[in-house]
């Protein structure tokens, strides 16, 4: 299955993610993580990305469309893949559907996150990496509504979205996100697919 985790910083999207990745037994790719490691060895890509990141600025799709498309070409892939923080703006999501239908191999499903920005702070003051400072994490919610929730919307047009509350234990959101997940492989959560909008 190829699925895509969509939430705003602190969502629980990592979280959600690792756990469905052993549940399912295919790759996690987290542009985030990526960029990251990338950074930390100071590679050409993490020296291009790193201002970005510390300031909670999306970095520019076409070097994390570089980096999805080169993961893709890996064959782990072949079996499935759990897209987390991508995509997360229009270029990228039709860019994700281009290189999917060259494959063949379209998304099965879009996780939304839903988590209020209350919670969001909390979660993030507890966690403190580098960019969880309160003025970056404004900055990343400030993204997340003018640039993902557009692509929220791409993905409700395509009958792909499915919306899963964010709140309680981690354990009590995986049940829901599994329950998501086995609705649509079971053919009992699916909709008619058209991602040309
Ligand atoms: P990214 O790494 O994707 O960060 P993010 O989207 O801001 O989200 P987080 O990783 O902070 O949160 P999460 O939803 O994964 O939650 P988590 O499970 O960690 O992106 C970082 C930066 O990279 C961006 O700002 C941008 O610069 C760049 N970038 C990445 N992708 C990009 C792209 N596609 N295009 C352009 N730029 C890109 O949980 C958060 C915390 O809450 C943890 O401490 C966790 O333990 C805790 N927690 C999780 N679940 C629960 C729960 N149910 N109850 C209580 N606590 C919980
Ligand atoms: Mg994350």
């Amino acid at each position: 299955m190829r699925i895509v985790f969509i939430g705003p910083p602190g969502a629980g999207k990592g979280t959600q993610a690792q756990r469905l990745k052993d549940y399912l037994e295919i790759p996690h790719l987290s542009t985030g993580d990526v960029l990251r490691e990338a950074c930390q060895a100071d590679t050409p890509v993490g020296r291009q990305a790193a201002g970005y990141l510390q300031s909670g600025k999306l970095v520019p799709d076409d070097l994390v469309l570089e980096i999805v498309g080169q993961r893709l070409e890996e064959a782990d892939c072949t079996a499935g893949c759990l897209f987390d923080g991508f995509p997360r703006t229009l270029a990228q999501a039709k860019a994700l559907d281009r290189l999917l239908a060259e494959r063949q191999t379209p998304l099965d499903l879009v996780l939304e996150l839903a988590v209020d920005p209350q919670e969001l702070f909390t979660r993030l003051a507890e966690r403190g990496r580098d960019d969880d400072a309160e003025d970056t994490v404004r900055q990343r919610l400030a993204y997340y509504y003018q640039q993902t929730v557009p692509v929220l919307e791409y993905y409700e047009k395509c009958g792909l979205l499915k919306r899963v509350d964010g709140l309680g234990t981690p354990a009590e959101v995986f049940s829901r996100v599994v329950a998501a997940v086995n609705q649509q492989s079971d053919g009992t959560g699916r909709r008619e697919t058209r991602c040309d909008n």
